[in-house]
Protein backbone atom coordinates (compact mmCIF):
# COMPACT_ATOMS: atom_id res chain seq x y z
CA UNK A 1 0.00 0.00 0.00
CA UNK A 2 1.33 3.58 -0.83
CA UNK A 3 -0.17 6.39 0.79
CA UNK A 4 2.30 9.01 -0.85
CA UNK A 5 0.17 10.15 -3.23
CA UNK A 6 2.87 10.11 -6.03
CA UNK A 7 3.74 7.25 -5.22
CA UNK A 8 -0.23 6.14 -5.55
CA UNK A 9 0.58 7.00 -8.91
CA UNK A 10 3.70 5.45 -9.51
CA UNK A 11 2.99 1.89 -8.12
CA UNK A 12 5.11 0.44 -11.25
CA UNK A 13 4.74 -2.87 -8.97
CA UNK A 14 1.11 -2.79 -8.96
CA UNK A 15 0.90 -1.92 -12.22
CA UNK A 16 3.65 -5.08 -13.07
CA UNK A 17 0.93 -7.26 -11.11
CA UNK A 18 -2.33 -5.64 -12.75
CA UNK A 19 -0.57 -6.45 -16.42
CA UNK A 20 0.16 -10.14 -15.38
CA UNK A 21 -3.66 -10.44 -13.85
CA UNK A 22 -5.06 -8.75 -17.08
CA UNK A 23 -2.97 -10.80 -19.06
CA UNK A 24 -4.75 -14.04 -17.16
CA UNK A 25 -8.31 -12.90 -17.96
CA UNK A 26 -7.65 -11.89 -21.62
CA UNK A 27 -5.84 -15.54 -21.86
CA UNK A 28 -9.10 -17.32 -20.10
CA UNK A 29 -11.30 -15.17 -22.31
CA UNK A 30 -9.72 -16.61 -25.43
CA UNK A 31 -10.79 -20.41 -24.75
CA UNK A 32 -14.15 -21.15 -26.69
CA UNK A 33 -15.78 -22.24 -23.10
CA UNK A 34 -15.40 -19.13 -21.66
CA UNK A 35 -17.21 -17.32 -24.80
CA UNK A 36 -20.48 -18.77 -23.36
CA UNK A 37 -19.64 -18.54 -18.90
CA UNK A 38 -19.34 -15.58 -17.00
CA UNK A 39 -15.45 -14.71 -16.10
CA UNK A 40 -14.22 -16.91 -13.41
CA UNK A 41 -12.75 -13.57 -11.68
CA UNK A 42 -13.90 -10.71 -11.30
CA UNK A 43 -11.55 -7.67 -11.79
CA UNK A 44 -10.54 -6.04 -8.77
CA UNK A 45 -9.62 -2.60 -7.71
CA UNK A 46 -6.68 -4.02 -5.69
CA UNK A 47 -3.34 -6.13 -6.26
CA UNK A 48 -2.21 -8.18 -3.33
CA UNK A 49 0.80 -7.03 -1.71
CA UNK A 50 3.55 -8.60 0.41
CA UNK A 51 2.97 -5.87 3.01
CA UNK A 52 4.93 -6.49 6.29
CA UNK A 53 3.77 -6.32 9.37
CA UNK A 54 5.31 -4.06 12.02
CA UNK A 55 5.59 -5.19 15.71
CA UNK A 56 3.31 -2.73 16.96
CA UNK A 57 0.46 -3.66 14.08
CA UNK A 58 0.61 -7.48 14.71
CA UNK A 59 0.53 -6.93 18.93
CA UNK A 60 -2.77 -4.46 17.49
CA UNK A 61 -3.80 -7.14 15.73
CA UNK A 62 -3.50 -10.32 18.29
CA UNK A 63 -4.58 -8.09 21.17
CA UNK A 64 -7.28 -5.83 19.66
CA UNK A 65 -8.41 -7.69 16.93
CA UNK A 66 -10.72 -10.57 18.70
CA UNK A 67 -12.93 -7.12 19.93
CA UNK A 68 -12.12 -4.73 16.67
CA UNK A 69 -12.12 -7.09 14.05
CA UNK A 70 -15.04 -8.81 12.33
CA UNK A 71 -14.66 -11.92 10.33
CA UNK A 72 -16.17 -12.06 6.62
CA UNK A 73 -18.87 -14.26 6.98
CA UNK A 74 -20.82 -13.30 3.74
CA UNK A 75 -24.09 -12.90 5.60
CA UNK A 76 -25.75 -10.00 6.75
CA UNK A 77 -24.14 -8.06 9.49
CA UNK A 78 -25.88 -7.68 12.83
CA UNK A 79 -24.85 -4.04 13.29
CA UNK A 80 -26.89 -3.41 16.52
CA UNK A 81 -25.15 -6.63 17.91
CA UNK A 82 -21.88 -5.59 16.94
CA UNK A 83 -22.07 -2.01 17.98
CA UNK A 84 -24.22 -2.45 21.25
CA UNK A 85 -26.61 0.41 19.70
CA UNK A 86 -28.81 1.44 16.96
CA UNK A 87 -26.50 4.71 15.42
CA UNK A 88 -26.32 5.74 12.73
CA UNK A 89 -23.99 3.77 10.37
CA UNK A 90 -21.08 4.58 8.34
CA UNK A 91 -18.96 2.58 5.77
CA UNK A 92 -15.46 3.56 5.07
CA UNK A 93 -14.17 1.58 1.73
CA UNK A 94 -10.50 1.32 1.94
CA UNK A 95 -9.27 2.98 4.86
CA UNK A 96 -5.40 2.40 4.07
CA UNK A 97 -3.96 3.22 7.10
CA UNK A 98 -6.92 4.19 8.93
CA UNK A 99 -5.39 7.45 10.36
CA UNK A 100 -8.76 9.38 8.49
CA UNK A 101 -11.20 6.86 9.89
CA UNK A 102 -9.87 6.99 13.58
CA UNK A 103 -9.93 10.87 13.23
CA UNK A 104 -13.82 10.83 12.05
CA UNK A 105 -14.65 8.27 14.42
CA UNK A 106 -13.40 10.66 17.21
CA UNK A 107 -14.91 13.23 16.37
CA UNK A 108 -18.67 11.48 15.63
CA UNK A 109 -18.66 9.64 18.85
CA UNK A 110 -22.65 9.09 18.02
CA UNK A 111 -21.88 7.43 14.82
CA UNK A 112 -20.89 3.80 14.06
CA UNK A 113 -18.19 2.88 11.12
CA UNK A 114 -17.30 -0.06 9.80
CA UNK A 115 -13.87 0.26 7.80
CA UNK A 116 -12.97 -2.40 5.16
CA UNK A 117 -9.34 -2.68 4.21
CA UNK A 118 -7.68 -5.54 2.15
CA UNK A 119 -4.15 -4.80 3.38
CA UNK A 120 -3.06 -6.23 6.56
CA UNK A 121 -0.90 -3.56 7.76
CA UNK A 122 -2.99 -1.33 7.19
CA UNK A 123 -5.89 -2.92 9.47
CA UNK A 124 -3.36 -3.62 12.34
CA UNK A 125 -2.50 0.37 11.99
CA UNK A 126 -5.84 1.30 12.43
CA UNK A 127 -6.46 -1.09 15.27
CA UNK A 128 -3.38 0.37 16.59
CA UNK A 129 -5.24 4.31 16.63
CA UNK A 130 -8.10 2.53 17.97
CA UNK A 131 -6.17 1.35 20.89
CA UNK A 132 -4.08 4.82 21.56
CA UNK A 133 -7.21 6.64 21.12
CA UNK A 134 -9.64 4.71 22.97
CA UNK A 135 -11.93 4.78 19.74
CA UNK A 136 -15.05 2.20 20.80
CA UNK A 137 -16.88 2.83 17.32
CA UNK A 138 -15.14 1.43 14.77
CA UNK A 139 -15.43 -2.42 13.46
CA UNK A 140 -12.81 -3.81 10.68
CA UNK A 141 -13.22 -6.03 8.11
CA UNK A 142 -10.03 -7.31 6.33
CA UNK A 143 -12.10 -8.38 2.98
CA UNK A 144 -12.34 -7.24 -0.56
CA UNK A 145 -15.30 -4.38 -0.05
CA UNK A 146 -17.24 -5.60 -2.80
CA UNK A 147 -18.06 -8.73 -1.84
CA UNK A 148 -18.69 -7.44 1.89
CA UNK A 149 -21.29 -5.18 0.62
CA UNK A 150 -22.83 -7.84 -1.58
CA UNK A 151 -23.00 -10.21 0.70
CA UNK A 152 -22.88 -8.37 4.51
CA UNK A 153 -24.93 -5.17 3.98
CA UNK A 154 -28.74 -5.33 3.55
CA UNK A 155 -30.33 -2.84 1.27
CA UNK A 156 -31.38 0.71 2.84
CA UNK A 157 -29.18 -0.57 5.58
CA UNK A 158 -26.65 2.32 5.91
CA UNK A 159 -26.17 6.34 6.61
CA UNK A 160 -23.37 7.17 5.09
CA UNK A 161 -20.53 5.65 2.85
CA UNK A 162 -16.97 6.97 2.56
CA UNK A 163 -14.34 6.35 0.00
CA UNK A 164 -11.16 8.49 0.66
CA UNK A 165 -8.08 8.27 -2.51
CA UNK A 166 -9.13 4.91 -3.90
CA UNK A 167 -6.57 3.88 -6.22
CA UNK A 168 -6.59 6.21 -9.08
CA UNK A 169 -5.13 3.29 -11.47
CA UNK A 170 -3.89 6.05 -13.69
CA UNK A 171 -3.05 4.43 -16.72
CA UNK A 172 -5.82 4.14 -19.31
CA UNK A 173 -5.77 0.64 -19.87
CA UNK A 174 -6.07 -0.47 -15.85
CA UNK A 175 -8.91 2.11 -15.93
CA UNK A 176 -11.22 -1.36 -15.55
CA UNK A 177 -9.67 -1.92 -12.08
CA UNK A 178 -11.30 1.71 -10.96
CA UNK A 179 -13.97 1.04 -7.65
CA UNK A 180 -16.14 4.08 -8.70
CA UNK A 181 -17.88 2.36 -11.80
CA UNK A 182 -21.23 2.16 -12.61
CA UNK A 183 -22.04 -1.55 -11.62
CA UNK A 184 -20.40 -0.65 -7.67
CA UNK A 185 -22.05 3.06 -7.72
CA UNK A 186 -25.61 1.22 -8.06
CA UNK A 187 -24.47 -1.37 -5.59
CA UNK A 188 -23.61 1.15 -2.99
CA UNK A 189 -26.87 3.11 -3.62
CA UNK A 190 -28.68 0.25 -3.01
CA UNK A 191 -27.31 -0.44 0.54
CA UNK A 192 -27.95 3.07 1.34
CA UNK A 193 -31.25 4.16 3.29
CA UNK A 194 -33.19 7.22 1.54
CA UNK A 195 -31.12 10.46 2.70
CA UNK A 196 -28.23 8.64 3.06
CA UNK A 197 -24.83 10.19 1.81
CA UNK A 198 -21.97 9.29 -0.42
CA UNK A 199 -18.54 10.96 -0.08
CA UNK A 200 -15.69 10.39 -2.13
CA UNK A 201 -12.27 12.64 -2.03
CA UNK A 202 -9.32 12.10 -4.93
CA UNK A 203 -6.78 14.35 -5.84
CA UNK A 204 -6.56 12.61 -9.66
CA UNK A 205 -8.57 15.01 -11.63
CA UNK A 206 -9.31 12.18 -14.16
CA UNK A 207 -10.51 9.98 -11.65
CA UNK A 208 -12.60 12.92 -10.15
CA UNK A 209 -14.32 13.82 -13.76
CA UNK A 210 -15.07 10.10 -13.93
CA UNK A 211 -16.70 9.86 -10.16
CA UNK A 212 -18.48 12.91 -11.26
CA UNK A 213 -20.19 10.99 -14.28
CA UNK A 214 -20.72 8.26 -12.48
CA UNK A 215 -22.55 9.84 -10.04
CA UNK A 216 -24.74 11.98 -11.75
CA UNK A 217 -25.75 9.40 -14.09
CA UNK A 218 -26.37 6.91 -11.23
CA UNK A 219 -30.81 7.50 -10.89
CA UNK A 220 -31.06 6.75 -7.14
CA UNK A 221 -28.11 9.59 -6.27
CA UNK A 222 -28.69 13.48 -6.00
CA UNK A 223 -25.95 15.56 -5.76
CA UNK A 224 -25.74 17.47 -2.48
CA UNK A 225 -23.54 20.50 -3.78
CA UNK A 226 -23.90 22.86 -5.86
CA UNK A 227 -24.45 21.41 -9.58
CA UNK A 228 -22.84 23.78 -11.85
CA UNK A 229 -19.51 22.72 -10.52
CA UNK A 230 -20.76 19.46 -9.25
CA UNK A 231 -18.20 19.13 -6.58
CA UNK A 232 -18.46 19.56 -2.89
CA UNK A 233 -16.54 21.81 -0.13
CA UNK A 234 -14.20 19.81 1.91
CA UNK A 235 -16.85 18.33 4.63
CA UNK A 236 -15.21 19.50 8.08
CA UNK A 237 -15.34 16.03 9.19
CA UNK A 238 -12.87 14.67 6.55
CA UNK A 239 -9.39 15.60 8.16
CA UNK A 240 -6.64 16.94 5.29
CA UNK A 241 -4.15 14.24 5.58
CA UNK A 242 -0.03 15.47 5.92
CA UNK A 243 0.14 14.08 1.71
CA UNK A 244 -2.64 15.92 1.00
CA UNK A 245 -1.14 19.02 2.54
CA UNK A 246 2.11 18.51 0.90
CA UNK A 247 -0.14 18.09 -2.48
CA UNK A 248 -2.13 21.11 -1.93
CA UNK A 249 1.30 22.98 -1.27
CA UNK A 250 2.43 21.92 -4.66
CA UNK A 251 -0.76 23.01 -6.31
CA UNK A 252 -2.15 19.35 -6.78
CA UNK A 253 -6.01 19.43 -6.78
CA UNK A 254 -8.44 17.32 -4.44
CA UNK A 255 -11.60 16.94 -5.02
CA UNK A 256 -14.64 16.26 -2.84
CA UNK A 257 -18.28 14.56 -4.24
CA UNK A 258 -21.12 14.83 -1.99
CA UNK A 259 -24.08 12.91 -3.13
CA UNK A 260 -27.61 11.97 -1.11
CA UNK A 261 -29.65 8.91 -1.98
CA UNK A 262 -33.17 10.26 -2.94
C1 LIG B 1 -4.70 4.71 -2.30
S1 LIG B 1 -5.18 3.89 -0.85
C2 LIG B 1 -6.01 5.16 0.06
C3 LIG B 1 -6.12 4.84 1.49
C4 LIG B 1 -6.84 5.86 2.37
N1 LIG B 1 -8.27 5.93 2.08
C5 LIG B 1 -6.19 7.20 2.31
O1 LIG B 1 -6.89 8.17 2.01
O2 LIG B 1 -4.96 7.30 2.53
C6 LIG B 1 -6.55 2.85 -1.38
C7 LIG B 1 -6.80 1.69 -0.44
O3 LIG B 1 -7.95 0.98 -0.86
C8 LIG B 1 -7.74 -0.40 -0.61
N2 LIG B 1 -8.65 -1.13 -1.50
C9 LIG B 1 -8.72 -1.05 -2.84
N3 LIG B 1 -9.70 -1.82 -3.31
C10 LIG B 1 -10.29 -2.40 -2.23
C11 LIG B 1 -11.35 -3.32 -2.07
N4 LIG B 1 -12.05 -3.78 -3.12
N5 LIG B 1 -11.68 -3.72 -0.83
C12 LIG B 1 -10.99 -3.26 0.25
N6 LIG B 1 -9.96 -2.39 0.16
C13 LIG B 1 -9.62 -1.97 -1.06
C14 LIG B 1 -6.27 -0.60 -0.93
O4 LIG B 1 -5.74 -1.74 -0.28
C15 LIG B 1 -5.66 0.70 -0.40
O5 LIG B 1 -5.24 0.56 0.93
Amino acid sequence: MTHDPSDRHNDAAADKRADTEAQADSDHGATPAAATTPPLRRIRSFVTRAGRLSNAQQRALDELGPRFKLPYTGVPLDWEATFGRNAPRVLEIGFGMGTTTADIAAQRPGDDFLGIEVHEPGVGALLKLIGERQVNNIRVIQHDAVEVIEHMLAEDSVDGVHIFFPDPWHKARHHKRRLIQPPFVKLLASRLRAGGYLHLATDWQNYAEQMLDVLRAEPALTNASDEASGYAPRPDYRPVTKFERRGLRLGHGVWDLLFTKR
